[in-house]
């Protein structure tokens, strides 16, 4: 992690990486709630608010491995034990994962592309704040992300969209050195 004085806004926008192994503490809940404050400055065309984050922390993460495990498999009768048992304890790689979602609204304007997208900006907003406190974070999806069935645990309306589940701690490990990409690579002229 560099050197927290140093940082400014920019450099921590800069500098964000993911951290895959994280440990206790979870953000406590001034943090969590200055992340929120983060999240809902994204863009949000009409102001439509669609970004939804459920906290799953403690126990309630063996309770979401469990409809994880239950619902893929379901969907997907040939799953074996050992990506079963990879679903069961996926929640448990952290002290705190946040299920993000989006409430698609029907807008004349502000079609659900443009719900999913702000609510993706506000769990970038989110991830990039927690590294501003010093958190780690990471975003996944994976097969459970698109599960129906865990929708419907969850209480999701068939229009409604599972953006990720955020994985929120304590970073445990070296940082990852940061990649220096060229914007000759990405970006072009008209
Ligand atoms: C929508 C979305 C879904 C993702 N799903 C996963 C995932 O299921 N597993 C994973 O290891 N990384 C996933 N990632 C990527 C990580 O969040 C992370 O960006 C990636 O490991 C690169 O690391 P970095 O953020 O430090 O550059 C996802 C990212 C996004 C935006």
């Amino acid at each position: 992690m560099p050197d927290e004085s140093t940082q400014t806004p920019l450099t921590h926008l800069q500098t964000r990486v993911s951290h895959p192994r994280l440990t206790e503490p979870g953000p406590s809940r001034d943090q969590l709630d200055e992340l929120y404050r983060a999240a809902f400055r994204a863009p949000d065309h009409a102001w439509l608010r669609p970004w939804r984050f459920i906290e799953v922390g403690g126990d309630k993460r063996t309770q979401l491995g469990e409809w994880m495990a239950e619902s893929v498999r379901a969907e997907q009768p040939d799953l074996d034990e050992k990506q079963i048992t990879k679903l069961l304890n996926a929640p448990l790689r952290a002290p705190l994962v946040l299920i993000a979602w989006a409430r698609i609204t029907e807008h004349p304007k502000v079609p659900p592309i443009e719900q999913i997208l702000a609510t993706g900006a506000a769990c970038t907003n989110l991830v990039n704040a927690a590294h501003a406190q010093g958190l780690g974070a990471i975003w996944r999806t994976g097969t459970a992300a698109y599960s129906p069935g865990l929708r419907a645990r969850l209480g999701l309306d068939t229009d409604d969209v599972l953006v990720g589940f955020i994985y929120l701690g304590t970073p445990a490990g070296e940082d990852k050195p940061i990649p220096e990409l060229d914007p000759a690579d990405f970006v072009s002229r008209l």
